[in-house]
């Protein structure tokens, strides 16, 4: 019996599969390369804008041929499109093959769910309002995506950015147990992985529901880099509200933690981040920016904007063109605003039409595309940490610890870490000498 599962949305999703996969596994499925191939088939699903879900509902359409062809597949949607209001009865209206849906909040029942469904075989809905409490995990069968490792250290959001539908799709923060992430870790690092990197909506936040309030997000950090062996901390995201000049030093005074923070603007209008929720200034974010590059002159800082935000001006978006600008981003990651029902963006009034959205999301992209040429050309001479991939007609392949691909010349071996010098940034490739 073969097990197939699609995933959609953020690095939460990827790593909630990868769950999916030990629960099937456990109960002995193989995994198939393809949906044709297996006799269950998960959407693991998003629903953070609407284009995602449009996505998703075509690839589930598609899976009704499949269905015909092989009677017995079981198909099964969960992640936070099932988890949203009102989808899972839209679901089963519109895909009547479907044969399960769960939620978020108890993605570690799936295996009794499809127990259940193969016992009876009677339709199961099931979604939970509320998150119960942090199920530590036995069996993670992790993608084989280059060394490195995902680690819960804090679900949920308590944020409320009026845009964003996660809050709702995912409940209230909650922070593991700081020493069970500390072993989860060890047992990764002593299996090879080079990178860990943790993950959180707001990671910043870790420990703030703990009563003891000396464990925070440095705290975990410093924990996690005191494990002996050769690997490398990464974490996202970070919300500037949050972030703590403490973080900022653990990560400049600590090897182990990648220099990759990134670090979600959204908008560089002090008006529209009022309205976004967003609960910091402009002014605030550029401090921490300061901050960052005094302590960590060389940190690669990449963000998340959201253009066309209900009521943003020509004037405010400017602002926010503008601001990238000045930063200089490494990697920018650019949305058109998307009414996610239930928000309080949803029925703000001003709504910006779509043309509008697309000349701004392509103004700028335009320009980040420029910087991040210019910044790629500054690395020349420059000397990089990277860890070593495979070998590509007599070069190495490489990557940086922002993901970045190096090609160096030199006998490397795979999955160890090097230095090397930047030599050429030619036809937006980057080559390096080993030191
Ligand atoms: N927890 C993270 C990531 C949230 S989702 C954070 O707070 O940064 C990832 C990104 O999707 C967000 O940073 C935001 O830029 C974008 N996004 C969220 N809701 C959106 C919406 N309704 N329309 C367009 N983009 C959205
Ligand atoms: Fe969404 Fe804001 Fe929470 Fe990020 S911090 S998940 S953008 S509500
Ligand atoms: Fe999407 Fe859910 Fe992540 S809505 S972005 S998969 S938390």
């Amino acid at each position: 019996m073969k097990y197939f599962i699609k995933t959609f949305g953020c690095q939460m999703n990827v790593h909630e599969s990868e769950k999916l996969a030990g629960m099937l596994e456990s109960l002995n499925y193989l995994r198939a390369d393809k949906a044709d191939d297996a006799d269950v088939v998960v959407f693991n699903t998003c629903c953070i804008r609407d284009g995602v879900e449009q996505k998703i509902m075509g690839n589930i359409g598609a899976i009704k041929k499949l269905k015909k062809a092989n009677p017995n597949m079981i198909v099964a949607i969960c992640g936070c499109m099932s988890q949203a209001d009102g989808r899972s009865d839209m679901i089963f209206k519109k895909f009547p093959f479907v044969d399960i849906i769960f939620g978020t909040h108890n993605l570690h029942k799936f295996k009794e769910l499809l127990t259940c469904f193969k016992d009876n075989h009677q339709k199961i809905s099931d979604v939970w309002s509320e998150a119960n409490g942090i199920f530590e995990d036995t069996n993670i069968v992790r993608d084989d995506m280059f060394s490195n490792a995902w680690v819960n250290i804090n679900f949920g959001c308590n944020n409320f950015c009026s845009y964003c539908i996660v809050p709702y799709v995912r409940g209230r923060e909650r922070s593991r147990d700081y020493r069970d992430i500390v072993r989860e870790c060890e047992g990764l690092v002593s299996s090879g992985y080079k990178y860990i990197t943790l993950l959180g909506q707001n990671v910043n936040s870790y420990g703030n529901d703990f009563e003891d309030k000396s464990i925070n997000f440095a705290f975990l950090l410093k924990k996690v880099a005191e494990i002996e062996g050769d690997f490398k901390i990464k974490f996202m995201t970070s919300h500037p509200k949050d972030l703590s000049e403490e973080v900022i030093k653990t990560i400049a005074q600590n090897d182990k933690i990648c220099k990759v923070i990134h670090l979600p603007i959204q908008s560089g209008s002090n008006q529209i981040l009022k309205a976004m929720n967003r609960k910091y200034t402009r002014e605030h974010y550029l401090g921490l920016i300061e901050l960052i590059r005094k302590y960590i002159p060389d940190a690669y800082i990449s963000t998340d904007i959201i253009v066309g935000f209900p009521g943003e001006t020509e004037e405010n978006f400017l602002d926010t063109y503008n601001l990238v600008k000045t930063v200089r981003y490494d990697g920018v990651f650019a949305f058109m605003f998307s009414k996610r029902s239930g928000t309080v963006a949803y029925s703000m009034p001003n709504q910006i039409d779509e043309a509008t959205k697309k000349d701004r999301i392509h103004r700028l992209l335009q320009l980040t595309k420029s910087i991040t040429k210019e910044k790629n050309q500054e690395l020349v001479g420059k000397t990089v940490d990277i860890i070593a991939v495979h070998e590509v007609d007599g070069l190495f392949e490489c990557m940086t610890d922002s993901g970045k691909t190096i090609f160096v010349n030199g006998k490397l071996t795979p999955n160890n870490f090097y230095k090397c010098k930047i030599t050429k940034f030619a036809n937006n490739k980057l080559f390096a000498d080993l030191i």
